[in-house]
């Protein structure tokens, strides 16, 4: 018996570019490669979309996962933008160090990257449908190796999938709900993209959803009185004197968005920055407020429920306008439609 037989994606012709959500798709080629013996080796694509790997790998006891996301945008020309790619190589670099893996080179990572999409070109979904090719490059540790001690051997691979909007508003504000759990600890693993994370943001995650919430805001590990992040996206408010103000916390991942969005509000509209705290009883400095990542791109917060409070930022239905700019700016960026800072963009 077999419990790995996703069934292949439709054809690109039958896929409804407008209503995609968030969702993994059996695309016809990823790439893999191998580390042994000190090496990445056998590097190139393959149509297998199953990773047969050892029952005793690290990856399946001891969470030796490090992963990345980012995506391939269409822009009107027909060509196709990676947003920031060596930054997502770089962080994976970090997570790699953290969980005592291999790292992948960054030129090695943009490489993989550009062959994957070339490979599935016909499934980075046409300019103006606000769809993209999300990218999913992952390192995990294999072979027989039962202790807790780092893996000798380990695969890399990248797979992508067209997606639309990760949380169902889009650019429509939604809420959220503070969670009384932590999903990382301070010195723990907060800043590395490590599977672990997310596996201990299922259950918070699951409570935000049946509440009605688009998921949670977590708080500060030791107190409880800072906003930290969300379960997949940082956070950022707009203050009623218009500064742009995104938390700084070691427990939180450090979001190429967010950083993007921090240059953008400083140096193309001149707003004054800060990475500091945010502190769940001050939320009225606060004209605006989103959540910031590439999934979430930038979502609204409508309402953030904390205790027996409920704060609404600037409206439940409307976004704000500073928040509005910003996306506008960002992905007018992406897809090639605003000029991009230098470094930014990489054609595929
Ligand atoms: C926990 C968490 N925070 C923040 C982000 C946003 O990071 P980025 O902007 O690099 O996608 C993500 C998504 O990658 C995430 O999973």
């Amino acid at each position: 018996m077999t419990l790995t037989s996703d069934p292949k994606a439709k054809n690109p012709q039958e896929l409804d570019w407008n209503n995609l959500g968030f969702n993994y798709m059996n695309l016809p080629y990823r790439y893999r490669a191998y580390w042994r013996d000190g090496e990445w080796r056998d590097a190139g694509l393959t149509e297998d979309a199953n990773v047969t790997i050892s029952e005793g790998s690290t990856s399946l006891h001891y969470g030796q996962e490090v992963f990345e996301g980012l995506k391939a945008y269409r822009c009107k020309d027909g060509s196709i933008n990676l947003f920031r790619p060596d930054q997502n190589a770089k962080r994976l670099q970090k997570s790699c160090e953290r969980l005592m893996m291999p790292q992948v080179p960054v030129d090695m990572f943009i490489s993989a990257l550009k062959q994957v999409v070339k490979a599935n070109e016909d499934y980075v979904p046409p300019y103006g449908t606000g769809a993209t090719l999300y990218l999913r490059p992952y390192l995990i540790g294999v072979g027989g190796n039962i202790g807790v001690h780092p893996a000798q051997e380990y695969i890399f691979s990248i797979f992508a999938m067209p997606v639309g909007s990760y949380f169902k508003g889009g650019l429509t504000p939604t809420n959220f709900v503070a969670s009384e759990y932590d999903r990382a600890a301070h010195k723990g693993t907060g800043a590395s993209k490590v599977g672990g994370n997310y596996a201990a943001s299922l259950f918070p995650g699951k409570l935000a959803h049946d509440a009605g919430f688009s998921d949670c805001i977590y708080l500060d590990p030791i107190e409880h009185k800072k906003i930290e992040e969300v379960g997949s996206a940082n956070f950022f408010g707009i203050t009623k004197d218009g500064k742009f103000v995104t938390p700084k916390s070691p427990s939180i991942l450090p979001s190429v968005t967010k950083y993007s969005l921090l240059y953008l509000a400083e140096k193309r509209f001149g707003m004054e920055t800060e990475q500091g705290d945010i502190y769940i009883d001050q939320l009225d400095h606060f004209a605006e407020a989103g959540a910031c990542g590439t999934a979430a791109v930038i979502s609204p917060i409508g309402g953030f429920k904390y205790g027996d409070h409920f704060h609404v930022f600037y409206s439940e239905t409307e976004v704000g306008p500073v928040t509005h700019k910003l996306y506008d700016e960002l992905t007018g960026i992406q897809f090639g439609d605003r000029k991009a800072p230098t470094g930014w963009i990489e054609k595929v």
